[in-house]
């Protein structure tokens, strides 16, 4: 049965952890579109959160239920690390066992650690003796010549055994060499079924997929077969998507579905007050470009933002202007 340390079952839709997309900017915008889903903060690393003077725990109170995704191998630093999660109020910390960039492997974390998942588990281990919110590990079907239907169970039962609380599949393999990150997301075939079958032997265990799910109606069917469903870049590309989130996905009725620019001028408030403490417009207005995905004239919107923003003392009325563009064409 899924887990209990959640307030709700936000789990059943997850925005996927993007590294230099799923900011706390792009969070909120999302917050704004969907109130149930789980959101999750790009990868960051325990070096990162141990050493450097940076804040990379900020988020916004909004954003929750928001999951914190650590990179991390050292259990001692990975339980530190969670403990400054939970700290901070967030409400679940993943850890990330799936990504096969050079960086990450030459730091011996993320797809190369599903080589040794002792140490897996001793990370697992370790944050769940530190925290009592949940600790979840988002992972793959298999790596390099590690492949088949026994070694990805095995993995699974053994994290289960640590006591982990969910697990994220992406349904396909990591390759570790010959493959670009990007590559790596595409080319691996995915197996959605292999996944099925993972939550049919792991009954008790919260398990959720994730690997090219593109709309509301193929996440309802796939949570026919499991806990939770994330989606990634097809949010990334249509945020919008999630206007119906709330009523498709988690049963809730929606008195008002607020349009797309709506939804951006939503957002002022929020540019406002990033701006007041010094920020700038593009570091949020990139995350609506977005927003008018396959509407006519969308691209004359996302022209005019993207030919201005980076400009300076560039505020909200650039965008109201966007949205005038998008009338007059
Ligand atoms: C630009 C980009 C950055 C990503 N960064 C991360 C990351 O920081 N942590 C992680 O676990 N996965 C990361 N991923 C992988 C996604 O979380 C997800 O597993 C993958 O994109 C497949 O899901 P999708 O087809 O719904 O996008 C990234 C993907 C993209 C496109």
């Amino acid at each position: 049965m899924p887990s209990i340390l959640y307030k709700t079952p936000c789990y059943r839709l997850s925005l996927a952890p993007m590294l230099d997309i799923t900011d706390k900017h792009f969070r909120y915008l999302c917050r704004l579109l969907c109130k149930e889903m789980l959101l999750y903060t790009e990868l960051t690393t325990t070096g990162a959160l141990i050493f450097s003077k940076n804040d990379y725990l900020e988020y916004s109170e909004e954003e929750h239920p928001v999951a914190l995704q650590l990179g991390g191998n050292n259990p001692l630093d990975l339980a530190k690390c969670a403990q400054m999660g939970e700290a901070r109020g967030y409400d679940e910390i993943n850890l990330n066992v799936g990504c096969p960039s050079d960086r990450v492997q030459n730091g011996s974390f993320g797809a190369v650690l599903m080589r040794d998942i002792n140490l897996v588990c001793d990370c697992v281990k370790a944050m769940k003796d530190t925290v009592s919110i949940p600790v979840t590990v988002k992972t793959r079907l298999g790596v390099d010549e590690l492949n088949d239907y026994d070694f990805i169970h095995d993995f699974i039962e053994k994290l289960v055994n640590a006591n982990v609380d969910a697990v994220i599949l992406h349904a396909r393999q990591a390759f570790l060499t010959g493959m670009s990150p990007r590559e790596n997301r595409d080319k691996p075939p995915l197996n959605y079924e292999r996944v099925y079958q993972l939550k049919k032997d792991f009954s008790d265990t919260l398990i959720s997929i994730n690997g090219n799910i593109n709309s509301l109606e193929e996440a309802k069917n796939h949570l026919n077969y499991v806990d939770g469903v994330m989606m990634g870049r097809a949010l990334y590309q249509n945020p919008y998507l999630l206007v119906h989130a709330d009523k498709e996905i988690f049963g809730k009725e929606q008195e008002h579905v607020p349009t797309r620019k709506e939804i951006v001028r939503k957002m002022y408030p929020y540019i406002e007050k990033h701006l007041s403490k010094g920020g700038q417009l593009k570091h949020i207005s990139r995350h609506l470009l977005g927003l008018f995905a396959g509407v006519p004239n969308g691209r004359a919107y996302r022209q005019y933002i993207s030919q201005n923003h980076y400009k300076e003392n560039m505020g909200v009325e650039l965008l109201e202007k966007a949205l005038t563009i998008l009338e007059d064409c």
